[in-house]
């Protein structure tokens, strides 16, 4: 099967059950995140997604709706074998062949962490009914091993957003609104993945040095984004043209390259969270607020900032402050 090997990763250009089969040893990989063919005639895609089809990569390859039961099993069972214990697999479906998918994922040991939505942009447009514009992200994981889930990758858990949520918790919700990326005048594959849904998953599921697979690498996003977070990558794409323009992109891809454009997450607790409060602690509490106050900064500024001088959450200071003034 042709290869490349670039910067220690290895992309095939064949297809994936053969060549997971020849070339990727059982139990080896850490995360794998895939999005395979629909088997919904991938040449009508580009009138879904109201876009011009002269920059779309020719060489699409499908598979016929009445394979598609089949050719799940086939993909997913190779999946599970390279998969190490504890590994994650995401897998990104739309809703016709969503019961395929489910169906060959029961008939191994893979088991389901969580059913994610992905809401994007562009939807297919319709109207005589509601437009549709979610896909299914299935989240699974391979028994037997600890599954990497970096809580705190994003956002500490202690982390407020402007509504007074946790950033978070907001961020670990399983309905994602992420758009499509719109690259007017640019060569892409027919369904790109956005690097802000595949950035989500692979700071959650797996740490740096960590190896990620994908068995339909289309354009090449999970391989991209997963060399730029500084993992080493092995995929599959079973089409000529589109591996081969995928290869000509690989050059801009170096190592790490995403990794200083990811936010710092405030992690731990406040280093007071539960020490009692001294009536010092409480003098200083009222004299600084009040100069604050006094300063011209807003209630939620002053808050913020003696959050930071007196090591104590949010709810902390807001709950002694209302003490204080009766
Ligand atoms: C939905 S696209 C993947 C898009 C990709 N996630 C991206 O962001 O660009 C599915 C890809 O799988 C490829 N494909 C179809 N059958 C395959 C097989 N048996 N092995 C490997 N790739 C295959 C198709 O040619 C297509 O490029």
């Amino acid at each position: 099967m042709k290869s490349i090997a670039h910067e220690g990763n290895t992309f095939y250009n064949g297809d994936c059950v053969t060549g997971a089969r020849e070339e990727i040893e059982d139990r080896s990989v850490d995360l794998i995140i895939t999005d395979p063919p629909y088997g919904i005639g991938g040449d009508t895609l580009h009138r879904h997604y109201n876009r011009d089809e002269r920059y779309v990569v020719d060489g699409y390859v499908e598979v016929p709706e009445s394979e598609y039961a089949e050719f799940s099993l086939r993909w997913i069972r190779e999946a599970e074998r390279v998969l190490k214990p504890g590994g994650s697999i995401y897998i990104v479906s739309g809703y016709t062949n969503l019961y395929h998918i489910l169906h060959a994922l029961r008939q191994t040991s893979l088991r389901e962490v969580n059913h994610i939505i992905w809401k994007y942009n562009f939807g297919v447009y319709t109207s005589r009914k509601y437009v549709s514009s979610h896909y299914h992200i299935l989240f699974y994981e391979k028994p037997g091993g600890r599954r990497t889930f970096n809580l705190e990758a994003r956002y500490g858990t202690g982390e407020q957003a402007p509504d007074g949520g946790s950033l978070n918790y907001q961020d670990r919700e399983d309905v994602w609104v992420i758009n499509r990326e719109y690259k007017p005048g640019q060569v892409k594959n027919k369904n790109e993945l956005p690097t802000a849904l595949l950035t989500r998953m692979i700071q959650y599921s797996s740490n740096e040095g960590d190896l990620v697979c994908d068995f339909f690498m289309g354009g090449f996003s999970t391989a991209r984004v997963a060399i730029g977070l500084g993992r080493a990558f092995v995929g599959f794409e079973v089409s000529e043209p589109i591996f081969d323009a995928g290869v000509r992109d690989l050059e801009k891809v170096e190592p790490g390259f995403l990794l200083s454009s990811l936010r710092s997450p405030a992690t731990g607790s406040p280093k007071n969270q539960r020490k009692r409060w001294t009536s010092e602690e409480r003098r200083r509490l009222d004299r600084r607020y009040q100069e604050l106050r006094g300063r011209g900064k807003t209630r939620k500024r002053s808050i913020e900032i003696l959050q930071e001088e007196l090591g104590r959450g949010r709810w902390s200071i807001v709950r002694a402050l209302k003490e204080l003034s009766g």
